[in-house]
Formats: structure tokens, C-alpha cells, sequence
């Protein structure tokens, strides 16, 4: 017999939102057809570093984990479990694209098959991981349904080439930022989770790696100016999602004894960095105008936020968001048309 009947410590997944990690589709029939050539080697080296599987043992639970968490309890609690909700959502997001493109490659390009086949294997176990965590404290998702429920949002490949590039290397200075936190400040380490982060964010980072290669192998991709906009464009809604999301849930942070404003500007600057290495251009974040707006644009985020929450009629919450929602925008156009850093000009200098 089916049971229908919804389970004990099944958690309802949070709402969707704009800053909710999103689930993704893509053009599989032009994905089948690139051409790689041109970066050949260094997909070669990314597969067999792939293969060798360097996390195999990594993701074993230890007896540390067993005890009880119900100490922790209130604000701390609830953004917790927040923050390992919103994380396995995203690695889970991460393996159904990467597994279904390794599905439907399988016939037509081999090579791109295997890779993603084995950073599904990274994400799932990431995801996974992170799942158990919610179990300590006695929620889980059902990840089946939420593959089923969701909303798929299609993306030409490129733009998922840009977009994954991105998270990847958000998604590694995120976790190491925290690990080296938390190795200087070992009181602040609530939870065993933590520790796992160090070799983790090495998965993140060479999936990072080998979405560069792809990148790099497409000239459209970084040659053209449409390109520069494109960088531009995914560089800014990856950071400014970054900043809302981090400002947003600031007691998460703070319960490292990390400063959310501060963690924030860390894994920006560092990111946008790391970018300059695969995409034509990286923006100013120099620029005394960047971090200040990004941060105006997470503290209207806040009072949307507390809008939604309170018990308003639903016309009225959108006549006070309006406002709110038109500073964003502004704010972020003005972040947009701060002259980037051409990138490929000094890789010119340099080399
Ligand atoms: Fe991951
Ligand atoms: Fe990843």
C-alpha cells in the first residue's frame, strides 16, 4: 500500500524566491555539439583528476556527529538549519543538470558524458551529506519530490557555462573562507560540518576548473563584446544574489562569530578574482561605489523580507515593496555601468 500520508521530519522546502538556488534545463543538442579542441589537454587533466576521486573516503560521518543538538536551540537553530537547507538544495540543483546532461551526452560526446557523470557523483554526496546534517536535527528533505515540484528554468548552455563557472568558485571560497575562520577560531565551531569543508571546497574548485576549460574552449564565450556583457551581467547577479542572501540570514554568520558584511566582501573580492582567470573581464569592486550599493541593495532585501513575513493584505505588502524593488534595480544598473577590469588585456601584459 502507498503511504500518502506525510512523513514525520519531512521538511517543507522553504519557498521559492528570487534568491532561492533554482533548478536548471539546458539546449543538450548544442551541449552534444561543441567543440572542445581547443582545450583538449586540459580536460584530459580535469578527467583524470576527476577519476581519481581524490573525496572517496571524505564523506563518512564520525562519532562526533552523534550526539545530541538539541542545545542548540531558538534564532541559531532556525538559521542553521537555513543555511544547510538553502546548501543542500543548491549541490542537490547541481546534480540533477550535471546528471542529466551526463545522460543525454552519453551517446554523442563521451568525453563531457564521464565529466559530469563524476561531478554528479561529487554533488550528490555533497548534497547528501548535507541532508544527514538536517537529520541531526530531526528534518530531512525529500529530495525526490523536490525534484519533481520545482520549477526548471532553461539556460542556452552558455549562460550555464558562465553561471555554474561561478558558483563553483563562489561555492569554494564560501567553504574554505568559514574553514579558515573556524581553524583560528576553533569555539566558534557549533558543528562537526565544518570541518568537512577543507577538502570539499577541492571538489567545487576543480569542478570550477574544469567549467573554465569549457569555457575557454568557446571563443564566443570570452572573445566578443557580447561576451564582455555577459560576463558582466552573470558576475554582478551572482555577487548581488550573494550579498542579499548572506545580509539576510546575518545570525547564521554571526552564531561563527563571523561578521556578515565582512564574510561577504571576502568571497566577492576573492571570486571576482578567480573569474578574471576564465572570463574576459571582472568587475571593479575597488570602486568606492560597489560594496556600498550591493549593501543598500541587501538591506532593502531585509525589509522586503520582513514585508512578506508580516500580516499585511497581499496589495498592500506589494505597494510597500515597490518602492523597495525599484532601489534594487537602480542601485544594481548603477553597479553594472562601473567600468569593469579587461581581463584579457593583462593577461596580455603578464604573459
Ligand atoms: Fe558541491
Ligand atoms: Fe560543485
Amino acid at each position: 500500500m502507498v503511504n500518502t500520508l506525510p512523513k514525520p521530519g519531512i521538511k517543507t522546502p522553504s519557498k521559492e524566491t528570487i534568491l532561492t538556488p533554482r533548478f536548471y534545463t539546458t539546449d543538450f543538442e548544442t551541449a552534444a555539439n561543441l567543440d572542445l579542441s581547443a582545450q583538449d589537454t586540459e580536460l584530459q587533466a580535469m578527467l583524470a583528476e576527476m577519476r581519481a576521486d581524490y573525496n572517496r573516503h571524505h564523506f563518512v560521518r564520525d562519532e562526533e556527529f552523534e550526539k545530541s543538538w538539541e542545545h542548540i536551540e531558538g534564532e541559531a537553530r532556525k538559521s542553521f538549519i537555513d543555511y544547510l537547507e538553502r546548501s543542500c538544495i543548491s549541490e542537490f540543483s547541481g546534480f540533477l543538470l550535471f546528471k542529466e546532461l551526463s545522460r543525454k551526452l552519453k551517446n554523442r560526446s563521451p568525453l563531457l558524458a564521464e565529466m559530469f557523470q563524476l561531478m554528479a557523483r561529487d554533488e550528490a554526496r555533497h548534497a547528501g551529506f548535507l541532508n544527514k546534517a538536517m537529520g541531526d536535527f530531526k528534518l530531512s528533505l525529500d529530495l525526490a519530490t523536490v525534484t519533481k515540484t520545482r520549477t526548471y528554468t532553461f539556460f542556452p548552455i552558455e549562460w550555464v557555462i558562465y553561471t555554474v563557472y561561478l558558483s563553483e568558485k563562489i561555492g569554494y571560497w564560501r567553504y574554505i573562507i568559514i574553514f579558515r575562520h573556524l581553524e583560528k577560531h576553533p569555539e566558534n565551531q557549533f558543528y562537526p560540518i565544518f570541518r568537512y569543508f577543507e577538502s570539499w571546497c577541492q571538489d567545487e574548485n576543480r569542478h570550477g576548473d574544469i567549467f573554465k576549460a569549457l569555457l575557454r574552449s568557446q571563443p564566443q564565450l570570452w572573445k566578443t563584446w557580447k561576451a564582455r556583457l555577459w560576463s558582466r551581467f552573470f558576475l554582478l547577479s551572482v555577487f548581488a544574489t550573494h550579498t542579499m542572501t548572506v545580509h539576510e540570514r546575518a545570525g547564521f554568520y554571526k552564531s561563527l562569530g563571523l561578521n556578515a558584511t565582512e564574510f561577504d566582501r571576502q568571497v566577492v573580492e576573492n571570486t571576482n578574482e578567480t573569474a578574471g582567470r576564465a572570463f574576459p573581464v571582472m568587475l571593479n569592486t575597488e570602486h568606492p561605489q560597489f560594496f556600498p550599493r550591493l549593501q543598500r541593495c541587501a538591506g532593502y532585501n531585509v525589509q522586503i523580507t520582513e514585508i512578506e513575513r508580516s500580516s499585511l493584505p497581499k496589495f498592500v505588502k506589494l505597494i510597500r515593496k515597490l518602492p523597495l524593488i525599484a532601489a534594487i534595480v537602480w542601485n544594481l544598473l548603477l553597479v553594472f555601468l562601473i567600468t569593469p577590469i579587461d581581463t584579457e588585456a593583462l593577461r596580455g601584459t603578464v604573459r
